[in-house]
Parts: structure tokens; sequence; C-alpha cells
């Protein structure tokens, strides 16, 4: 008997596509996944993988719970939620980073006064500039961060950075760089055990596709 599919939740969005691409060029069909419409679990049988989509918080959660056993989820996820899980792969894809920036020319770390740092992600903020000993006052924002300094509700911003066309459009720039982000495929660390041949074969599959494509650049 065929045991049940090894369940792998993806990060909806950017980094969508980019996981998918990849299970095609391990040679996995995944027409289901392309024609999802609404579903939201979705099979690649010839992988024995059933694909999950969630927002990249609960990726992590589903994964930590060993409701999914694997997912792929960025970095800047994984490093604010800290969970308990085992990152097996630097993906690649998905590269961004985390900085600090404020409004051009802002004199962001003159003066003796406790700056406030508005940002979606207070945890990756605080051990910032706990490693500098520097006391900030945190603000949280759900999106478009870079409203926050422009509003002057903050001296700057924690946030993603892309391309930076987000923060040059809005008159802001980098301060500093705080981590650099690509996605990763974490693994529940009971399901490592459980479904340990199964689970190291797809990671070295995946390991192998993505060191080739690497020389191939
Ligand atoms: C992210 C991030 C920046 C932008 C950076 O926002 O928070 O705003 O992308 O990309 P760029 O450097 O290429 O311009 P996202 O689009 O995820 O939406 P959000 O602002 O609602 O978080």
């Amino acid at each position: 008997m065929m045991d049940q599919p090894l369940r792998i939740a993806l990060t909806k969005g950017r980094l969508e596509k980019d996981t998918v691409a990849l299970f095609e060029s391990l040679g996995y069909d995944c027409t289901a996944v392309h024609e999802k419409g609404r579903r939201l679990i979705l099979p690649i049988p010839d992988g024995n993988l059933e694909v999950v989509l969630a927002k990249a918080a609960d990726v992590i959660t589903y994964v930590e719970h060993g409701v999914c056993d694997m997912g792929v989820v960025g970095k800047d996820t994984l490093m604010e939620m800290n969970g308990k899980l085992f990152e097996m792969v630097n993906l690649g894809f998905g590269k961004c980073k985390f900085a600090l920036a404020a409004k051009k020319d802002y004199p962001f770390y003159d003066g003796f006064g406790v700056k406030t740092i508005a940002t979606k992600y207070p945890n990756v903020t605080r051990s910032f500039f706990e490693r500098k000993n520097m006391d900030v006052d945190i603000v949280k924002i759900e999106g478009s961060v870079e409203l926050a300094p422009l509003l002057g509700l903050a001296d700057g911003i924690v946030d993603i950075v892309e391309t930076g066309t987000t923060l040059k459009e809005n008159g802001l720039e980098v301060v500093e760089d705080v981590a650099q982000i690509s996605a990763r495929l974490i693994v529940n660390t009971v399901s490592l055990k459980m479904r340990q041949k199964e689970i190291e074969a797809l990671v070295r599959k995946v390991e192998e596709q993505i060191n080739d494509q690497k020389n191939h650049m």
C-alpha cells in the first residue's frame, strides 16, 4: 500500500510560482496546482505529494504543528516567528533583504533621543537594535510600512527591500542592511523521524536541482 502523501505547505503568492517551477524541474506533474481555482489543497500524484497553499506565517504554524510535513517559506517569516522546526535547504529564490530605512538624508543615528521604528517584523527589529545596544520604540504596522516615516509616526522602518523601488518612489533610503532573505525548505521535527527516507530523498533531489541550476547560471 502507498503511504499517504507527504504534505507540503507553500507560501501563496511570490514564492508559489518559483516553488512550483522547482517541482516541475524535478519532473513532477503540477497540473492540479496550475488549475487550482480557489482550492487550497492540491495533489501532485506522481511525487506522492500534497500541496497546501497558505500565508507565510501559517506555513510555519502548520509545519510546527505537524499537520504539514514540510513547507516552503521566506527566511523573513522564519526569523520573525522563531518556530521549532528544521530548516533544511536554502532554495536560493525569493531573494531580498531586511533593511533599516529612513527618509532620504535623515540623520538616523544622530542625537540621543529614543528612536521610533515602524515595522511588520517587531522581533527582527528588536533583536537588530539589541545587538547594537540601542533602545528603540517599536510600532507594529500591518503593511505599506513606508508610510510611517512619511506621516511622521516613525524615525525609520525595518522592512523588506527587494528592488528598492518602493523606498525610492517614496523618498526613503536604506540606512543599514539587517539580514539577507531567501526561501527555505522547512521540515517538521517528528515527520523527519517518521518519514525520514522519503523526506531525505526529496531534500536530496531538491539540493541537486538547485546546485545544477547554480552551475548553469
Ligand atoms: C514588500 C515590502 C515593501 C516592498 C519592497 O511589500 O514591505 O513594501 O515589498 O519591494 P521593492 O523593494 O521591490 O519595492 P508587499 O508588496 O509585500 O506589501 P506590504 O507593503 O503590504 O507588506
